[in-house]
């Protein structure tokens, strides 16, 4: 039995409670720490852990096979090298930090201390988007042509200083990153040249960003934005146009093959497993996947496809883009 204890008691914190508990054959959630101890009691009554309001104390004093940091952005990278003082294994939401300062101090203290670590881009474990990475990776449908990757949302007026790039790095690196770490992850390689292009609001802050890569032949884009009316709910969408067929994920979370040859089909994927999460994805399934995928990794000492250094590499592709695009100087800044 592998005993977890989790860090930051808010939105995802809570989704991700849902999956520890779901996999109560083969873990314990041991310990809960949230600077408020109202919100850390609420997740420790659903499973009887021991409450702290320190993540570092509970890490010193709980003997922790797993620790899940949930905190907001901006503490990721403290969390994450304080605990490999403790824990062997870390599981930490996206995206991994906001300076390349950070960056550094993460992968330098990730080859001292030899822990596992995957970082929460949940993308890489979305049943469309794993289809597309099958198809395109076994070469069913030929070699990638084009494609669009789209993640638009209203402004997320729940999350604290969403327009603060010391806090959640704004949506380029709170939201955006989702589709470059994906773009990264599917095409199994970084772009060998790109162009950046974003729109600011009056204050300055990026609000829409759109990326064009080229991947040897292929030209892949990707927009950003959570500029959109509150009237527009969040959507994630994907067109992909390969040797033999055309992949698309629709905004209603359709995904369509259209072959060259033959009528088009719904591939069959995962049931849904639909619920009020509280925040802008109500699918559990993903997150169920990608924490099952930590654990079976645990257990066979493997590092896996949502490692360190590919969140570091989907980190610094993002910085690229905001240089590119004139939003910020140079990557120390
Ligand atoms: N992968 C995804 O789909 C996804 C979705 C939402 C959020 N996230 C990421 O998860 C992280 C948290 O987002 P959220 O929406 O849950 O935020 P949130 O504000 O809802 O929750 C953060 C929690 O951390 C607690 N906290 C703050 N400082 C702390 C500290 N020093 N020690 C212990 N607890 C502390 C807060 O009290 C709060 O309960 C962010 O990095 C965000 O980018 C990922």
């Amino acid at each position: 039995m592998l005993k977890v204890g989790l860090i930051g008691c808010g939105g995802i914190g809570a989704v991700h409670a849902r999956c520890w508990l779901a996999m109560r054959d083969k873990v314990q959630m041991v310990a809960i720490a949230d600077v408020s101890t109202e919100r850390a009691q609420q997740f420790a009554d659903m499973c009887g852990a021991k409450v702290y309001t320190d993540g570092f104390e509970m890490m010193k004093e709980e003997a922790l096979d797993v620790v899940d940091i949930c905190v907001p952005t901006f503490l990721h990278a403290d969390y994450v090298i304080r605990a490999m003082e403790y824990v062997k294994n870390i599981i930490v939401e996206k995206p991994i930090c906001l300076k390349e300062k950070e960056a550094q101090r993460l992968l330098d203290a990730r080859e001292a201390s030899g822990v596992l670590v995957q970082v929460g881009h949940v993308v890489r474990f979305m049943d469309a988007y794993r289809y597309l990475k099958e198809v395109a990776s076994s070469g069913k449908y030929g070699k990638m042509i084009a494609g669009n990757f789209d993640s638009i949302s209203p402004r997320p007026m729940w999350m604290k200083g969403h327009d603060d790039i010391d806090r959640t790095g704004t949506m380029a690196l709170d939201m955006h990153i989702h589709d470059v770490d994906y773009i990264r992850y599917l095409m199994e390689s970084e772009p060998e040249d790109m162009h950046s292009w974003a729109v600011r609001d009056k204050e300055g802050i990026v609000q829409h960003i759109w990326t064009s890569y080229r991947f040897g032949d292929a030209l892949l884009t990707a927009e950003g934005s959570w500029d959109y009316p509150a009237s527009l709910p969040f959507r994630q969408t994907f067109r992909v146009r390969m040797e033999k067929a055309a992949v698309v994920l629709d905004a209603n979370g359709i995904l369509t093959v259209y072959p060259e040859e033959g009528e088009k089909f719904v591939p069959q994927l995962g049931e849904k497993e639909e619920m009020d999460l509280g925040i802008n994805v109500s699918d559990l399934g993903p997150y169920m996947n990608e924490i099952r995928y930590f654990v079976e990794n645990i257990q066979a000492g493997v590092e896996g496809i949502a490692s360190l250094s590919e969140a570091i590499a989907s980190f610094r592709l993002v910085w690229k883009e905001l240089e590119l695009a004139g939003i910020v100087q140079n990557m120390t800044d």
